[in-house]
């Protein structure tokens, strides 16, 4: 099949209007209810075969060169909806991070992107979309760029750096039927000679620490106890009492490995903002390990049924019309997708004891630009897992920050976040909570908040609570 080919089958998806694209007629968004969707077990991206990673550039490299501009489903134009709910959220893209809303919206997102994808392999390339579903990128086990075994044995580089990248022309020429840079993106840290996550592929210090942290994030040892904890500080906190907070899972992995795709020499690029991020094609693969994982949360969730199940979000079909799922049914009806196993077992819970009760240290002070030292009791950390929640007033900081906190000789976790404008309409009545989670008993009479080396935003600490394991 040539170019010319494919561009014909661009008339089985119909293209439409911009203003539906701009969601100038709400009333017209029809509800979607998932009915006969085929099984789609989504693998690692390590495990999938020659013909299933063509099929995901062929479907991917479509709607990325093929379709034009003005088309809803083009590349971008999706990649767009992520950022409405982010970096410019209104009320019909209300924020969907850094709350519970993290990650049933992601998982509403992913299933539209699959859907399409599949839609376009059987319109357009007349292959059997019912057997595709999105690859995952297991980060727990594979530190780096992902790559196929298929390929990794016979030395080939990651296809996220071009599927053939001896082709003379990666773009137009390629002599491949698809889109040879697919799933290429030019703004990302890790490069072709450097593709492992790897302290030693950091230039900076800074750069060093972040990968240590990222890897520490990643570990099934981390991972594990994380499922063990209660949602708030696992998935994220409700938005109904003005208690915003991200979950472990969406400030730790999640963010650092945006970061560690998307941040080159200090510079946030396509990955390390949210503004962009979904136009780098390791955004689904990233959150498709982020979902995987909630299916192993089995404490706990909030109630489908009550204020959390309510919020709506309207994402676009095959036919780039708009539909919309509340958090209800993007819960309890997209039953389909399955995870095949990565390479370590996540399915047998960590055994805590969940019964242990949460202490409450009060602060009451600001962190501005020096170092704000917090007295703790002496036994605070010497369990061997403990859960804090660092309780702040509104933050009206809009972009990046890294608050660094130490207890003892150690850095025990941060307070960091991406970029989100919803934050400079916080208010006063606001609050935000933090979640650390420290392994290993660490002995120590106070806990040292470091402000951030460039901010200048002002940041009122309520209280610390904590839960030993
Ligand atoms: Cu909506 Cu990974 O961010």
């Amino acid at each position: 099949m040539n170019r010319r080919d494919l561009l014909s089958g661009v008339a089985s998806i119909p293209t439409i209007a911009m203003a539906q694209h701009g969601h100038a007629n709400k009333g017209a968004v029809r509800t979607f209810e998932p009915k006969n969707e085929p099984p789609r077990v989504r693998k690692s991206f390590y495990d999938l075969n020659d013909e299933e990673l063509r099929n995901l550039c062929r479907a991917i490299g479509y709607m990325r060169s093929e379709l034009p501009l003005e088309h809803p489903l083009q590349w971008d134009n999706y990649a767009k909806i992520h950022a409405l709910h982010c970096t410019e959220p209104s009320t019909s893209h209300p924020p969907v991070h850094w709350s519970w809303h993290f990650l049933p919206w992601h998982k509403g997102y992913l299933f539209f992107l699959e859907r399409i994808l599949a839609n376009i392999l059987t319109t357009v390339y007349k292959i059997d979309g019912s057997k595709f579903a999105l690859p995952y990128w297991d980060w727990i086990s594979h530190k780096g760029m992902p790559n196929t075994k298929i390929r990794e044995s016979a030395g080939i580089s990651s296809p996220f750096f071009g599927y053939d990248i001896l082709q003379e022309n990666m773009v137009t020429i390629d002599n491949l039927g698809f889109d040879n840079s697919a799933l290429f993106d030019g703004n990302r840290g890790p490069t072709i000679s450097k593709s492992a996550m790897d302290p030693a592929n950091e230039l900076t210090q800074d750069s060093k620490d972040h990968v240590n942290e990222t890897l520490k994030y990643m570990s099934p040892r981390y991972i594990m106890s994380m499922l063990a904890v209660p949602f708030d500080q696992f998935g994220g906190k409700s938005v109904v009492d003005r208690k915003t907070g991200q979950g472990l899972l969406e400030q730790g992995p999640h963010n650092n490995g945006h970061d560690w795709i998307g941040t080159r020499i200090g510079k946030n690029r396509t990955m390390g903002t949210l503004r962009s991020a979904a136009a780098d094609p390791m955004f689904y693969m990233h959150h498709a390990n982020i979902d995987r994982i909630w299916t192993f949360y089995t404490l706990p969730q909030p109630d489908p049924n009550g204020e959390y199940g309510k919020q709506t979000y309207d994402f676009y079909d095959v036919d780039g019309s708009l539909v919309r799922m509340s958090v209800k049914d993007i819960i309890t009806s997209i039953n389909n997708v399955t995870y095949a196993p990565g390479q370590i077992d996540l399915s047998v819970p960590l055994k805590v004891n969940h019964n242990t009760m949460w202490r409450t240290v009060n602060v009451g002070k600001e962190l501005y630009d020096k170092p704000l030292s917090i007295a703790v009791p002496e036994n605070m950390l010497s369990s061997s897992m403990t859960l804090l929640d660092i309780d702040l007033g509104a933050i009206k900081y809009t972009g990046k920050y890294n608050i660094k906190i130490v207890a003892g000789d150690k850095i025990i976790g941060k307070i960091s976040m991406m970029d989100g404008d919803h934050r400079k309409h916080n208010t006063d009545d606001m609050t935000h909570s933090f979640s650390v989670m420290v392994l290993g008993s660490v002995k120590t009479t106070d806990i040292v908040l470091l402000p951030p080396a460039n901010g200048n935003q002002k940041m009122f600490i309520k209280s610390i609570r904590y839960k030993s394991y």
